[in-house]
């Protein structure tokens, strides 16, 4: 919810049909990005928004179709051009995806030796900027397996702000994260996109989420193999045609599912107080 919606496309695809093997995901989509806005792909389970998303990063090839980022078509450039495309773009996996055997601040630091020649101290610089713009600092020695699962999902977004990306694609950010977890990964979101302006194109099934920090969205459909609705959420749960678009809007999860007051704890605890070493608050993100 950070731009005007006049700003140019960053992100244009055209007549795009992906698949695997000979069996068709998607077919024939076309839609675009704008410049600094946060963009949702939605849909059912299996719908093909992580293949859609796969293409979008030059992961795959299409059976079809274009994508250009920022003016370059992603699916043919080659060597220094799609390199210098690679570095313009960030992505956190749909599963995290961090190297296990090592600290979160060697895993963004592995994104420097693979892009940059920067020595090693003014990596360990950068890794530490990165974890402090998501509310990570010092946690750089720290080992993925000692992290909470919204720790996780924040390392895995400071790695994807590795090389000051324009682009940052997330695959189910606040997925399997519980409800206040959640809403302040929203809030890290749209305090990224509003301070370092990254066009932010994320999957997603939580409808919470979606309401907190998309400017627009598109839904893909199964069945129907193609995008069946696109625009602003509260646009499409409003006055949709689709009648299975607006339900989708209109699940019973609304924003008010997030509020605080629901998910506060029992006034009287009955378990051990957090001490200072378990208890985890996340710092003031934004700056890098
Ligand atoms: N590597 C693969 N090889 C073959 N088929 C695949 C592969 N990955 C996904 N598919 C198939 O492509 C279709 C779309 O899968 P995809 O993972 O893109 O869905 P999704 O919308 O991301 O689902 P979810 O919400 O469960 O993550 C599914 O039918 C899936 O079985
Ligand atoms: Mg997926």
């Amino acid at each position: 919810m950070t731009m005007g919606l006049d700003s140019r496309p960053i992100i244009e695809v055209s007549d795009l049909t992906v698949g695997y093997d000979h069996h068709v995901v998607l077919q024939d989509v076309a839609f675009e990005v704008r410049a600094g806005e946060v963009f949702c792909i939605l849909g059912g389970s299996g719908c093909g928004k992580s293949t859609l998303l796969k293409h979008m990063i030059g992961l795959r090839s299409p059976m079809a179709g274009r994508i250009l980022i920022d003016g370059t078509d992603i699916v043919t450039a080659e060597g220094d051009k799609r390199r210098a495309l690679l570095g313009q773009i960030g992505v956190a996996y749909q599963n995290g995806a961090l190297f296990g055997s090592m600290s979160l601040s060697e895993n963004i630091c592995l994104v420097l030796e693979e892009f940059t020649r920067l020595p090693r101290a003014a990596m360990e610089t950068v890794a530490r900027m990165k974890m402090k713009a998501v509310g990570l600092e010092g946690a750089g020695h720290l080992m993925p397996s000692e992290l909470s699962g919204g720790m996780r999902k924040r390392a895995a977004i400071a790695r994807a702000l590795t090389l000051d990306p324009k682009i940052v694609f997330l695959d189910e950010p606040s997925a399997g994260l519980d409800p206040i977890t959640a809403a302040q990964l929203d809030e890290l979101i749209l305090d990224l996109s509003r301070t370092l302006k990254i066009t932010f194109v994320i999957v997603t099934h939580e409808l919470p989420s979606i309401f907190a920090v998309a400017d627009r969205v598109i839904v893909l459909d199964k069945e129907r193999q193609t995008i069946i609705a696109h625009g602003r959420p509260k646009d499409l749960r409003d006055h949709s045609d689709d009648p299975w678009v607006r339900q989708f809007f209109s699940r019973r999860t609304s924003p008010a599912a997030r509020s605080p007051m629901r998910w506060m704890p029992p006034v009287t605890r009955t378990g051990p107080t957090p001490t200072a070493s378990t208890r985890w608050t996340p710092s003031r993100p934004g700056s890098r």
